[in-house]
């Protein structure tokens, strides 16, 4: 098979290395990839909202499939793109990818099919998206309606905080991605990602992860895209994973697919874990990042076919995913400054070391200057994945490789893996 895979992201490092060791492959093309992938696959340097581009691309190789990565793609309408030109797309449409793409499509979607989110409210005008603060308590949860790279959500202990995030979303920081804002109910409980494969009609669960949203040690910090992640997780009890698929992932796969937009390709259930059950923080309408890292590190089974299939309509011809019985860490390395300004052109060494059998080293942030040498070019730049017989076995593994990289500028969390570790 043919497969042309899009994105440039640690995820999309850890799909091409999954989609690579499959037997079923005779080609693998990454647009535009990154450099660590360039020992995986072909690169070819194409943005992934050129959709025409892509769909030249996908003809010119006869690709067989399409693996979209990015939400940013799915947004540009590739997959609707591919869909008229009659190539297979793991990916969802960009109608049925609304569940990640608008976050008050999303709240409106969750009211019509009962699905259990925080309260909401959404306004265009920051004046009356400020008064609309009365009906909620601190901390207040501030977001903007679209794609905004994970920096959209901010989480006000104050009103004063709440109000300058609403001006901020609402006066043109984020596009058109803050045409829109949504005030939305704190929910206490345990943070949780459950993943769930769509065919349009048959749904399965594809593995749960953990991630960790603030910047710095101890939760603390801004919120980010995802510092590093684990898998499996203590909070995903068979209980709580059977109240996800029933209460979340199912009826919302039904429900889209009963408005005319049937789902293919991968949805990302994030969730809190509350005492009265799973609650939905947000759908995505991919894999998560770095979620998908720690996911590809434990499938045992050949991904490929999982892929076809959610393409193809055929899920329900295959058996359920077979996980390793060990744990997988993924700890981003991020560029100083990230969040909010992180800093390009530092040179990283040491990658291409020999880590063992265990340790996979994805690329997120990085490129090549000009005299061939590895540097950062985004916020987060390196993730480094290891596998063990237990998340403590997995985490010395991960921590051990870090302390081997030489990259001065770089920083990371020191505890990946508290809450199952305890410390
Ligand atoms: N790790 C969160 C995300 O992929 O959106």
């Amino acid at each position: 098979m043919n497969i042309l895979l899009i994105g440039s992201g640690g995820r999309e490092h850890a799909l091409a290395w999954k989609i690579a060791d499959s037997p079923l492959v005779s080609r693998l093309v990454v647009a535009p990839g990154n450099p660590g992938m360039a020992n995986l696959a072909e690169l070819v340097a194409l943005k992934p909202t050129d959709v025409t581009g892509i769909v030249a691309l996908a003809r010119d190789m006869e690709a067989d499939l399409v693996v979209i990565g990015p939400e940013v793609s799915i947004e540009a309408g590739l997959a609707d793109a591919l869909e008229a030109a009659e190539i297979s797309c793991f990916g969802p449409t960009a109608a049925a990818g609304q569940l990640e793409s608008s976050k008050a499509f999303t709240k409106a979607f969750c009211d019509r099919h009962n699905l259990p989110t925080a309260a909401w409210r959404v306004y265009d005008k920051a004046d009356e998206a400020r008064a609309g603060l009365d009906v909620f308590t601190p901390p207040y949860v501030i977001k903007a309606d679209g794609l905004a790279a994970g920096k959209g959500v901010v989480i006000a202990q104050d009103r004063a905080t709440a109000e300058a995030a609403i001006d901020d979303v609402l006066g043109g920081r984020f596009g058109t991605a803050g045409a829109r804002v949504v005030i939305e109910d704190f929910i206490e409980g345990e943070i949780g990602s459950l993943f769930a494969l769509s065919d349009g009609e048959t749904t399965r669960i594809f593995g749960s992860a953990q991630d960790h949203k603030r910047a710095y040690d101890g939760e603390t910090g801004p919120n980010t895209g995802g510092m590093g992640t684990y898998s499996p997780a203590p909070v995903f009890t068979p209980d709580l994973i059977e109240q996800v698929r029933t209460r979340l992932a199912e009826p919302a796969l039904a429900g889209i697919a009963a408005e005319g937009k049937p789902y293919r390709g991968a949805l990302f259930v994030e969730l809190m874990a509350t005492p009265e059950g799973p609650r939905l923080i947000e759908f995505n309408a991919r894999f998560g990042d770095p979620e998908c890292q720690v996911l590809m590190l434990r499938l045992e089974s050949d991904i490929v076919p999982y892929l076809l299939a959610c393409a193809t309509g055929t899920l329900s011809h295959i058996p359920d995913p077979v996980w390793r019985d060990e744990a997988a860490i993924c700890v981003v390395l991020a560029a100083e400054g990230y969040p909010d300004a992180p800093v390009s052109g530092s040179i990283i060494r040491g990658t291409d070391q020999d880590f063992g059998p265990d340790v996979v080293i994805f690329h997120a942030g990085t490129s090549l200057g000009p005299d061939g040498v590895l540097q950062a070019s985004g916020g987060r730049v390196l993730n480094v994945c290891a596998r063990g017989s237990d998340l403590g076995q997995a985490r010395e593994r991960a921590y051990a490789a870090i302390a081997r990289i030489d990259w001065p500028e770089g920083f990371h969390r020191t505890d990946i893996g508290w809450r199952a570790l305890g410390q």
